[in-house]
């Protein structure tokens, strides 16, 4: 495996290899001694162009964890603001010896710009391209769901016959796209259910069901239900009539959450709008994974840092 750029490249069996090394680096995280040597002497960068509180804290916090050394570089604050291309950055990260760049970028592709362009020789991490993929995201999501299901019991397996929905803003979502991809090679099936104005154009194509009433999706059933931010950033026109309009026909209110399954997992990837896509009582409740997830977050990227940078994974089972 030289980069992760996207969870399409993953095979079941190395995904299900990153979801347990991942286990054994959770494991290390409850150690009064939290630290690894594994990675001494090997450079990660943190390059992002877009802004982030869990995965950028979540890769650095990895990274340290392994004993890399972690370069924190934002867009803000840099030369990038000087009209620096990512073409001449990536090469000033090359000429620093970076062992491995993190990217995330407004730009869905740049992360495999950067990984074919022959700029930089580092493995290149997708740490969330525009409306395209955040693959680590994808992983911490069947990572979360598969230790709910499983607990210690989880190394080895998939996800096959779990009913997993996703709602919301399906349109501008990375995360929904790794998760559809990831979950689908695992055995999941997959419910998509959105506005028809948040649904991506092919969306026929992809391996989901879709819906369009979220109180059928609540009384379906599922496994966990995974709800999306509303990316207002990323919306040039208005997808639905008002934000009331929209959490009282798609949002995870309280009547909702009441209704459904007492053990159907709430997942949300943060930062959530509380009171238009889920309310507060969801998202605080026991059923949800919102904090699992970012917990979770550090010992998958622990595992994507480890299995690239070290070599342990065969290349080419992923690109
Ligand atoms: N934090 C996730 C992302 O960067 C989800 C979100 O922002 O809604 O894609
Ligand atoms: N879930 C997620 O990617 O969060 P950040 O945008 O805060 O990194």
């Amino acid at each position: 495996m030289r980069h992760l750029l996207s969870t399409r490249d993953l095979d079941r069996e190395t995904a299900i290899e990153i979801l347990d090394v991942a286990e054994d680096m959770a494991d290390v995280a409850i150690r009064e001694v939290k630290k690894l040597p594994t990675l001494r002497n090997k450079t990660v960068i943190n390059l992002f162009f877009e802004d982030s509180t869990r995965t950028r804290t979540s890769f650095e916090l990895a990274a340290k964890r392994l004993s890399a050394d972690l370069i924190n570089f934002s867009a803000k604050g840099s030369s990038v603001s000087k009209g620096e291309s990512l073409k001449d950055t990536a090469q000033t990260l090359a000429a620093m010896g970076a062992d491995a760049v993190v990217i995330r970028h407004s730009a869905s592709g740049a992360p495999r710009v950067l990984a074919d362009s022959g700029w930089i020789d580092a493995a290149i991490l997708n740490a969330g391209d525009g409306t395209h993929e955040h693959p680590t995201q994808a992983l911490l999501d069947a990572f979360t769901i598969r230790k709910r299901l499983h607990g210690s019991a989880s190394r080895g397996r998939d996800l096959d016959g779990v009913a997993v929905t996703i709602v919301g803003d399906i349109l501008h979502s990375r995360v929904a796209r790794s998760n559809v991809w990831l979950l689908n090679t695992l055995g999941a099936s997959v419910r998509l259910v959105a506005p028809a104005t948040l649904l991506p154009p092919g969306v026929e194509h992809w391996p989901v069901e879709l819906g369009f009433d979220l109180d059928d999706a609540v009384d379906a059933g599922p496994d966990a239900i995974m709800m999306l931010r509303i990316q207002a950033e990323r919306m040039h026109a208005a997808y639905f009539p008002s934000a009331g309009e929209y959490s009282r026909q798609w949002g995870l209110d309280d009547e909702r959450f009441n209704r459904l399954r007492a053990d159907t997992m709430v997942m949300h990837p943060g930062p959530m709008n509380r009171g238009l896509e889920i309310s507060s009582r969801a998202a605080d409740s026991g059923q949800s994974t919102v904090l699992e997830q970012v917990a979770n977050g550090v010992s998958i990227r622990m595992a994507v840092l480890y299995l690239l940078l070290s070599g342990a994974v065969e290349q080419g089972r992923a690109s």
